[in-house]
């Protein structure tokens, strides 16, 4: 320990990836477990690593008190005195109670990357939190198989090259009196010197010719042109590198199950028959649709996107 009093948080994340944000939490030198809807986490600076490092947090709340909850009202006082401006979120758990405040100060999935919504962008800190439950670490290629605006493709290349995702953006608590700009900027160049130019492919292609041109500009205000590539194909003439590689694909679905989405589930079905040796993460809004697919899935999560429960099936074909 570096003798500094370390800090708490609660990180927020879509539900279903709890476990998977405390473990990212832990790797990135926090001490974490899951709670319902989150983490919470500890450590020297956990207000920064979390803002700075997390790929899967929705949100960071520093925890600014807890105590038992008769000392609410003067726990308050004192921190609206020490933290003048700075708006306090009260919870009571019983006899418990705590007080945090938002230390990002805006929701941590708008990297600053996004050029224009596409039709239905996944929020990047969703497709973050899947890379990580897939163990896609960046050694081997990746691939998105309909990558609408690219959301996924560009978090894969942001985590293979190592690119910490808070690192170009200014949170909250860095102006909170008392902040220690020193140690954050500590904290920016530790993480920042993991950086390093991805080691495999990252491939990105859709049927669609909007989504590729949208997919691109998204690529070049993330700083990833170079490193994601993008086709305009049909899933079903895609042909992949040897396995072992990741692929991670949120195919389209409708309120009601027509034609063109069921093809678009078929084709994703014959692409997953050349995916030989590959982990694949299928985001599925109607958890139906997974018939269209062959086999069986080695494991299924249950995650919400934006408030819509979703079946994560992972094949291992
Ligand atoms: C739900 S969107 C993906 C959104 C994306 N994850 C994002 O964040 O923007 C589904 C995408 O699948 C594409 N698609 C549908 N059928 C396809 C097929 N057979 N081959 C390739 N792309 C396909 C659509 O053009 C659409 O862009």
């Amino acid at each position: 320990m570096t003798g500094v009093a370390p800090q708490r948080v609660f990180a927020a994340c879509a539900p279903g990836l709890e476990p998977t944000l405390a473990r990212e939490l832990d790797r990135l030198g926090l001490a974490a477990r899951a709670v319902a809807g989150g983490a919470e986490a500890e450590g020297p600076d956990a207000w920064a690593v979390a803002c700075l490092g997390s790929r899967s947090a929705d949100a960071v709340k520093a925890r600014l008190w807890e105590g038992a909850a008769p000392g609410l009202a003067a726990a308050r006082r004192d921190l609206a005195r020490r933290y003048p401006g700075v708006e306090l979120e009260s919870r009571r758990d019983g006899e418990r109670a705590t007080l945090s405040a938002d230390a990002a100060g805006a929701p941590l999935f708008k990297r600053g990357w996004r050029a224009r919504v596409g039709a239905a962008p996944l929020r990047e800190s969703l497709a973050g939190g899947l890379l990580l439950e897939l163990d896609y670490d960046g050694s081997t290629p990746f691939l998105d198989p309909m990558c609408g605006s690219g959301t996924i493709a560009i978090e894969a290349a942001l985590l293979a090259g190592r690119r910490a995702p808070g690192l170009s953006r200014t949170f909250a608590f860095e102006g909170w009196p008392g902040h220690a700009a020193g140690r954050t900027q500590a904290v920016r160049e530790r993480l920042a010197a993991t950086e390093r130019i991805p080691p495999a492919p990252v491939l990105a292609s859709d049927r669609n010719g909007g989504a590729v041109r949208l997919a691109g500009k998204n690529a070049e205000a993330a700083g990833m042109a170079g490193v994601v590539r993008i086709e305009r194909r049909d899933a079903a003439e895609v042909d992949p590198p040897p396995g072992p590689g990741t692929c991670l694909v949120n195919p389209p679905y409708g309120i009601r199950l027509d034609r063109e989405v069921e093809e678009s589930w078929r084709s994703l079905g014959s692409l997953l028959g050349r995916l030989r040796g590959w982990t694949v993460g299928v985001l599925a809004g109607d958890p139906a649709l997974s018939r269209f697919l062959p086999g069986r899935p080695a494991r299924v999560l249950e995650v919400q996107n934006g408030g819509i429960r979703c079946a994560f099936p992972v094949y291992r074909p």
